[in-house]
């Protein structure tokens, strides 16, 4: 069983998860969709969504890496990688960001 399935998708499908100019630069959104809980941040105008693994949608954010807030651990945004071991990874997702606005592939 793939990933998807075990949520009910059978093939990747993209969510709107904010409005266009919804998250500030620098911000932050948690979206909980399809049983599973992603966190959103915006940088200057790219987004990057990550499992929100513990509490890493509440953590700082500085050149391209989360801090988680519990335990300092540092996940890259880009490709979801821990900075202490690189082959770990929380998982990424595809975003898109139009004026009609923001969209998670799941
Ligand atoms: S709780 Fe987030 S890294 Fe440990």
């Amino acid at each position: 069983m793939t990933e998807n399935e075990s949520v009910g998708l059978s093939s990747p499908q993209e969510f709107k998860v904010a409005e266009a100019g919804e998250i500030a630069d620098g911000g932050t959104k948690i979206i909980n969709m399809v049983g599973r809980t992603i966190a959103l941040f915006r940088i200057k105008n790219e987004y990057f969504a990550i499992a929100n693994a513990c509490l890493l949608g509440e953590g700082e954010v500085r050149d391209y890496e989360v801090t988680c807030p519990w335990h300092g651990w540092k996940y890259n945004l880009l490709d979801g990688s821990f900075s202490m071991i690189p082959t770990l990874r929380v998982k990424t997702f595809k975003v898109k960001a139009t004026i009609e606005g923001v969209f998670v592939e799941l």
